[in-house]
């Protein structure tokens, strides 16, 4: 069966987390005037409602239940991108620690990966869509156009991420966030389904070091040489 949107751009943004690929992937889709898929959101919604409903990440029929009737909305605000899940705002409570801990540990069963899939495919709508999290480039969006992994050492990647959760009231320590995204992130990569690993065509950068626009520029130019590779094996 033919599928109408395969003709869509896409260009898939993935990596740990505190590599800068939310900002990064927001930045670029403005600069393109693409739409943004941030599907790291997509699971921590998911795996909000389903503690809210005592569903426990291995109860297959409570899983698929939610899976078919939970509905996720992604509302672009003037104060950023608001999530509501079954008509209730949890922006807050799913972009918390606590949130992205809770959607790894439901993002490892394979039965929740597969079921937000075609979700994630249909977001692929024109001019174009940058897509980021963990599989975008291996598993969600094979076909996209360029595929950047961005990855950063450990200690600096928690050192992003605490500067940003201070900025919001964080009031826990540097030492306990690094040993919480070191177990995310050993959890993301080690897991059965979709683990976190760069696609075989993806161009890995490395940002540790780099500011954000550093990046943004590294980003952009290669980008705009893949488009004209595009442009010219389409004549
Ligand atoms: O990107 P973010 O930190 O919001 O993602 C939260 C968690 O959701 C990740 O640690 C990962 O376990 C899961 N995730 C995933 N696949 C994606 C995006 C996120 O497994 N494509």
């Amino acid at each position: 069966m033919s599928k109408p949107n395969q003709n869509i751009l896409v260009m898939a943004i993935d990596g740990p987390s505190g590599t800068g690929k939310g900002t990064i992937a927001s930045r670029v889709a403005s600069h393109l005037g693409w739409h943004t898929l941030d599907s790291g959101a997509l699971y921590r919604a998911f795996a909000h409602v389903a503690a809210e409903n005592d569903i426990s990440p291995n109860d297959a029929l409570g899983l698929e239940e939610l899976i078919r009737t939970i509905d996720i909305a992604f509302i672009q605000t003037n104060a950023g991108l608001k999530i509501s899940a079954d008509g209730k705002d949890v922006t807050d409570c799913v972009r918390s620690e606590i949130g992205g801990k809770r959607a790894s540990i439901f993002a490892k069963n394979p039965l929740v990966r597969q079921g937000l899939l075609e979700r994630q495919r249909r977001m692929r709508i024109a001019p174009g869509l940058v897509a980021d999290g963990r599989d975008m480039g291996t598993v969600v969006f094979p076909d996209a156009f360029l595929k950047i992994f961005l990855d950063a050492s450990a200690s600096i990647r928690a050192q992003r991420r605490y500067n940003q959760l201070k900025e919001k009231g964080f009031s826990g320590t540097l030492r306990g966030l690094e040993k919480e995204i070191a177990e995310r992130d050993a959890q993301d990569r080690n897991r059965s389904a979709s683990p976190l690993i760069p696609a075989s065509d993806a161009i890995v950068l490395d940002t540790s070091g780099k500011g954000i626009v550093e990046v943004l520029n590294e980003v952009v130019a290669l980008i705009e040489e893949r488009l004209l590779e595009e442009r010219f094996s389409a004549d």
